[in-house]
């Protein structure tokens, strides 16, 4: 027939080097450079060709990088999709070239490619979770009578800035001392995160509390409150998501409250799963990333193995 819709992905052949293509976002953060060494050192050790591109927090570099890379002859392709329907194409053509895609740590939209059957399978946290449990931990810790929350959203159009902000909201609403009086998006960036923490203190100079979908805006906005002076820990409540070194520092030094973890490690299961698929094993469509939590009681612990 001329109209077949694909049922599934790519096969993969079992060999002794795959030639891999890793598709970063962009660069600009601990987390993503911890990200792509991952990958960098999984090579060594799962007999990767690895070809690792950066695109430089443009979803139109991304779409062409992983162009590049179906003309150079990956056999697999791993990507973090920067955002969730610019991505789209990129899935498309992996899947016409005959390439099985693994998204690891963001999704595409769900209306258009599904695990299964455009891409292999999702590998990554649950992000309304980590959203959850930051309310959860915001509701059982603060002691004042009202809380007046800015939200400082990641990459508009991504997947976790989408469910890191559902999942929050949707908790938070159910405890009515709590309103969020503003709500931004920071593009997970430490710069940028701090600029709109400025502009938004001004705005709403009765905050007390910030959450921030990553750990680099979060350092952002201390930053932004300490310069007002303001006193991040005592009188604002400062709380995210990834778990790196310098929100551990600072859970540490008391400036913010927790941090749920987002790991980026994601090398060792990209050539795990690989391998599985590769011997015909059933892949779930979404292999999930258990994440830890890290407050004053353990952010000590765990300081030394952050990145
Ligand atoms: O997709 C995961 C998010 O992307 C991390 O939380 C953030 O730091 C990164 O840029």
């Amino acid at each position: 027939t001329t109209m077949s819709a694909i049922a599934e992905p790519p096969p993969l052949e079992k060999k002794d080097r795959y030639k891999v293509g890793f598709a970063q976002t962009e660069s600009n953060n601990p987390w993503r450079i911890a990200q792509t060494k991952s990958f960098e050192e999984t090579a060594e050790t799962c007999g990767w060709d690895l070809i690792a591109t950066d695109a430089t927090g443009s979803a139109a570099k991304q779409v062409a990088d992983v162009d590049s890379m179906i003309a150079q002859g990956i056999d697999v392709l791993f990507l973090p999709p920067r955002e969730e329907k610019p991505l789209i194409p990129a899935v498309m053509k992996a899947q016409a070239a005959g390439i099985p895609t693994f998204l690891v740590d963001r999704s595409v939209d769900q209306n258009v490619a599904q695990a299964g059957n455009h891409y292999v399978s999702f590998l990554g946290s649950d992000f309304i979770d980590q959203g959850q449990r930051v309310a959860e931990w915001v509701i059982e810790n603060f002691d004042g009578d009202k809380g007046i929350i800015v939200e400082l959203e990641g990459t508009t159009g991504s997947s976790p800035a989408r469910d890191r902000k559902s999942g929050f909201d949707d908790t938070i609403v159910k405890d009515a001392r709590f309103e969020i009086v503003a709500s931004q998006t920071g593009d997970f960036a430490r710069d940028m995160g701090r600029q709109v923490m400025e502009t938004l203190l001004q705005a709403h100079p009765d905050v007390n509390i910030v959450y921030a979908h990553n750990d680099e805006m979060a350092i952002g906005a201390i930053q932004a409150l300490e310069l007002a002076g303001r006193k991040p820990g005592e009188d604002v409540m400062v709380v995210s998501i990834d778990g790196t070194r310098d929100a551990l520092q600072a859970i540490i030094d008391g400036k913010m409250g927790v941090t749920v973890e987002s790991s980026p490690f994601f090398g060792p299961l990209a050539c795990e799963v690989m391998q599985k698929y590769a011997a015909g094993e059933e892949i779930p469509a979404w292999v999930k990333v258990e994440d830890r939590i890290f407050t004053a009681e353990n952010a000590a612990d765990h300081i030394d193995e952050a990145y």
